[in-house]
């Protein structure tokens, strides 16, 4: 089904034999799954849109053991997908032949936690959620967070760059991760694990695996900086009547907060309906057309909520926002942040789902799902707008009872077109992975793409790492 929808013809790798095995068993003993109803979770990603056929799932715990595999497997020429979490929205994750996975499942390890500087030293397995926890019993918090965050690796993390709901405030993982470890693809342990905050000597080779989605080497540790825990958060979930409305309470927000926002997300009111619907979520707003989510976090919390009060008290009497509500105590922050956090899983609930995430300069944010709707009409379920405002991401995701090839053909490739008109970006955040690599042309010049083709023949000579993935098999491919 996969290969029909994405057409891709199985390169010539070696098929795993029994002597593979018998020395996979060697390397990590217990550690070699051949079970077919653990290899099908490893397969399918979390949109189950995208299914492998890999045969054999590997879980080392230390980088020597993932040198000696990839070692093996550049010698041998078997493909390799790297797997953390799989939680990824672009198919990156799940073998689209028999490529062995190769999980960080077991590498958990946190290696050394800096209580004055904030410096988390971790393996790249480590779940997100629990090192939250960890850095937060130590009064830090981790620079980023995100729905998937009880499942995700933090590996996976810097693999895709991910954004998510903090980004806003303490920035790109390319300025948080101070090092990292990786195995390439022919065994080399490369030892970029640093944790300072200023280092120009030479190349920083750390930012080429960040982003570079398991194609370039196995991360297998990584060093990353923990801002200290804010004193206080307050969450504000308010109502707006239109998307102008939106922009202006952004920019009136920006003013007043200034130095305390740490987030501004926002959602339509389709996304509102389907979190009611499918999760049993409540409203706790009048009905409006869209609704914003902003976070304060700082130090002083009647500071604070005496400047998130003005705000209101400013949005609210210009007319600006229409209801609101607001929480300071952890479980009503909680249950804010879901209606949220959880669209994602409540677009799953509603159907096959078509996601696209974007850049786009943020006056231009919702003109393209008001597009796509009227474009689509009724052969889709839902289309619908949120994400990261603050940050000019937008999700824009449509749902229909089943897939479609002449739906999926009235999307793609006018969403990358529109986009691409606009100096956006056609991923802003999940990365390219299977679904999206043959169209970085309409981000990226044809000689970056040639350039990014160069390292990774450069880096990975036989192609074993993820292959099928990121990057388009030829130029002439690059999507425009
Ligand atoms: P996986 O899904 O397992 O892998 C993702 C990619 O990284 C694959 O290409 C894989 O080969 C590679 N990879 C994984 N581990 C390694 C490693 N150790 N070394 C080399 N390559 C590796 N993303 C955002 O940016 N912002 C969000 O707000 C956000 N919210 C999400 C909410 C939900 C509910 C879900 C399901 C996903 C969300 N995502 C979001 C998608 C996001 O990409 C992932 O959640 C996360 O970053 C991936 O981590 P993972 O461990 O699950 O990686
Ligand atoms: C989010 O912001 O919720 C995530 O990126 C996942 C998604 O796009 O659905
Ligand atoms: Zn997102």
């Amino acid at each position: 089904r996969t290969r029909d929808r994405y057409p891709v013809r199985r390169l010539p790798f070696a098929e795993v034999s029994e002597e593979d095995l018998a020395f996979f068993e060697r390397v990590l003993p217990g550690r070699v799954c051949t079970d077919a109803r653990e290899l099908e979770v490893v397969n399918v990603d979390w949109l189950k849109m995208v299914r492998g056929c890999s045969q054999v799932l590997l879980k080392p715990r230390t980088t020597e053991e993932v040198s000696r595999i990839l070692r093996y497997c550049s010698e041998r020429n078997l493909a390799v997908n790297p797997q953390g979490g799989n939680t990824g929205m672009v198919g990156g994750s799940v073998p689209v032949f028999d490529e062995i996975v190769l999980s960080t499942a077991l590498m958990d390890r946190v290696i050394s936690f800096d209580a004055v500087s904030g410096i988390l030293v971790c393996q790249a397995g480590c779940v997100l959620e629990q090192l939250s926890r960890y850095v937060e019993e130590r009064d830090f918090v981790m620079p980023l967070d995100l729905g998937a965050k009880g499942s995700c690796h933090i590996g996976g993390n810097v693999a895709t760059n991910a954004g998510g709901l903090r980004l806003l405030r303490y920035g790109s993982l390319r300025g948080t991760v101070l090092g990292l470890e990786a195995v390439l693809a022919d065994g080399l342990v490369l030892d970029c694990l640093t944790s300072l905050r200023k280092d120009n000597t030479g190349y920083d080779l750390k930012q080429l695996f960040i982003g570079s989605e398991g194609t370039l080497g196995v991360i297998t540790a990584i060093s990353i900086l923990c801002p200290r825990k804010p004193k206080a958060v307050n969450l504000a979930f308010l109502g707006c009547a239109s998307f102008a409305e939106v922009l202006k309470t952004f920019s009136t927000c920006k003013g007043m907060l200034g130095e305390i926002l740490s987030a501004y997300e926002f959602m339509d009111d389709r996304c509102m309906q389907l979190v009611e619907s499918h999760l049993r979520l409540s409203n706790p707003v009048k009905e409006n057309p869209f609704y914003v989510l902003i976070e304060t976090s700082g130090s002083d919390a009647r500071h604070d909520e005496e400047k998130l009060n003005n705000f209101l008290e400013q949005v609210m009497s210009s007319g600006l926002v229409t209801d609101g509500t607001v929480a300071t105590d952890n479980t009503k922050i909680k249950m804010l942040w879901a209606l949220r956090e959880r669209i994602t899983e409540a677009l799953s609930c509603d159907g096959y789902v078509y996601k696209y995430d974007i850049s786009l300069p943020v006056e231009k944010l919702y003109d393209i799902v008001i597009d796509i709707r009227s474009r689509l009409g009724q052969s889709a379920k839902s289309v619908v707008g949120y994400g990261h405002l603050g940050d000019g991401n937008l999700h824009l995701n449509v749902t229909a009872e089943a897939y479609s090839a002449s739906l999926l053909n009235a999307i793609e490739p006018y969403v990358y077109e529109w986009t691409a008109r606009h100096q956006g970006s056609i991923s802003a955040e999940h990365g390219l992975g299977f679904k999206k690599k043959d169209f970085i042309g309409y981000s990226k010049a044809p000689e970056a793409v040639v350039l990014m083709q160069r390292l990774k023949a450069m880096l990975d000579p036989k192609g074993i790492l993820n292959p099928y993935k990121t990057l388009p098999a030829s130029p002439e491919l690059a999507g425009l």
